[in-house]
């Protein structure tokens, strides 16, 4: 059966004090409809989720120091809307009406047509002459393994090897016999999901997060239960309350350069994020992905709060998504478990791109320097374009990663991803990065286009936003902080 979050007084006075500071939109009107279309907001930016028990109206009343009439009043303008649901005995819980626009982009896999710009995925090109020669070593290298069978269920000594020194290198203490090498880190999630996951099980998920993931996670029958990022980093008091509400057994988490967002967990954050859910016994799984594509120099890995951490690497961020290579980093005992429901999976990966990927892992300290300065001076001028072409929208410079995750004003991703086919633009919804129809403010765009590629771009994306803001906020915004003074 599924559970029911809850969220109290306290807690939601608080996420409607954030909904001040987002949305300084002064507003006219009876307090209650504001009250009412402010909780709308935030369930439609994914800040409250859906299935949440509101607080009574008592304690929602005492935490805003208004009167309980106003409360009443407005969890009544919200079942109205759609928004809540009630039963006598049972409180009032967050829902979404009906007639909410379905998700445009129903698939997030690369586009099949030349005819778009393509800015669902955020992928970078390869480095040209270092993966030639990382191909061309791999081939010397290949009869060596001809004259075996050619399966290495862990991957071969060489990447495993390669894999561990870069462990090593950022402070995390491992062993080859750590690793078992994976055909990307979206099939190291789905083993682990394979090898540990049951349908029912509960999955902490950062949101916004990774959508195919978030897909992986649906598909084992298995429920996602979302922990807002706030907006410059991870809330440890959601966190807390998930667990204890929902008793999960797993966490998918993105401390390093996080998907959509770009945060960078803090070192503090990490050992807590780290500590709680150790405490709570639930399986970590830590996607590092973007680590070598940061700004910044990210603190040690999560894993280094706690032994059990699963942490699941890719070669193609920093190299090339083509190789199709990435790892999982776990304790000795796991990486054999998940070696034997890998067995009657997939078997094993080609040993031609794990020669390669250990060749450009062993130069990564040469290769790298250039991919991240070239990929900040992406993100400057996408930014740079955003606020000349689009100046409403709010973007807040990532610390590293592949990606920019927009603000823009409006609860319109939908629509937009939708008009922008007429502008020869395929886009992914916001919605797509988060569950129960949340996100519909935002838009992630690719910082990984080519440069020349650039301004045509943005241009068509103001073009495409202007035919759909003509039409107005679905949503009314509110400033609360007027009327609870
Ligand atoms: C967070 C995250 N995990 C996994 C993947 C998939 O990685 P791979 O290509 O190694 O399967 C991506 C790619 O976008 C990603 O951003």
């Amino acid at each position: 059966m599924a559970y029911m979050r809850a969220i109290d007084g306290r807690q939601l006075a608080r996420l409607l004090g954030r909904t001040q500071e987002a949305d300084p939109i002064g507003g006219t009107g009876t307090v209650y409809r504001h009250l009412a279309s402010a909780i709308q907001m935030l369930i439609l930016d994914g800040r409250l989720a859906i299935q949440t028990r509101l607080p009574s109206e008592r304690e929602l009343a005492t935490a805003l120091a208004t009167s309980r009439t106003t409360v009443t009043a407005a969890y009544d303008a919200l079942r109205t809307a759609g928004y809540a649901a009630s039963r006598r005995g049972a409180g009032t819980w967050t829902t979404l009406p009906d007639d909410r626009p379905a998700d445009p982009v129903a698939a997030f896999a690369p586009s099949t047509t030349s005819t778009h710009i393509d800015l669902a995925p955020a992928a970078p090109e390869a480095p040209g002459p270092e993966l030639r020669a990382a191909y061309e070593h791999a081939l010397t290298q290949l009869p060596h393994y001809m004259s075996g069978h050619g399966y290495h269920i862990l991957g071969l000594p060489s990447l495993r090897d390669a894999i561990a020194a870069r462990f090593n290198a950022r402070g995390l203490p491992t062993t080859p016999e750590q690793i078992i090498v994976t055909s990307g880190a979206q099939h190291a999630f789905t083993l682990v999901l394979a090898a540990l996951g049951r349908a029912g099980d509960r999955v902490i998920i950062d949101h916004p997060t990774y959508p195919n993931a978030l897909d992986a996670i649906r598909r084992i029958h298995a429920e996602p239960v979302p922990v807002t990022l706030a907006e410059d980093g991870w809330d440890l008091e959601a966190l807390a309350a998930a667990v204890r509400q929902s008793g999960p057994r797993l966490a998918y988490l993105l401390p390093d350069f996080q998907n959509p967002t770009g945060l960078l967990a803090s070192d503090v954050e990490r050992r807590h994020l780290a500590e709680t859910l150790a405490r709570a016994r639930v399986v970590t799984v830590v996607d590092e992905s973007n680590v070598e594509v940061g700004f910044v120099t990210p603190p040690p890995p999560l894993a280094t709060y706690a032994p059990g951490v699963i942490t699941l690497g890719s070669a193609g961020k920093s190299f090339w998504g083509g190789l199709r290579i990435g790892w999982i980093r776990a304790e000795q005992t796991m990486i054999r478990r998940l070696a034997t429901t890998r067995a009657n999976l997939d078997l094993a990966s080609p040993p031609v791109e794990q020669e390669a990927t250990a060749h450009l892992l062993r130069q990564a300290d040469e290769i790298l320097p250039h991919r991240r300065a070239d990929l900040r001076e992406r993100r400057d001028a996408m930014i740079a374009l955003l606020a000349e072409y689009l100046p409403g929208w709010r973007v807040r410079p990532p610390d590293g990663g592949l990606a920019l995750w927009c603000d823009m004003g409006m609860h319109v991703s939908s629509r937009l991803t939708t008009a922008a086919g007429q502008h020869g633009l395929r886009l992914a919804a916001g919605p797509r990065f988060g569950v129960d129809g949340a996100f519909e403010r935002r838009i992630r765009l690719p910082l990984t286009l080519p440069r020349d590629v650039m301004q045509p771009t943005v241009q068509r994306l103001a073009h495409a936003f202007e035919s759909v803001a003509a039409g107005g906020d679905p949503v009314a915004t509110t400033n609360l902080r007027e009327l609870f003074a």
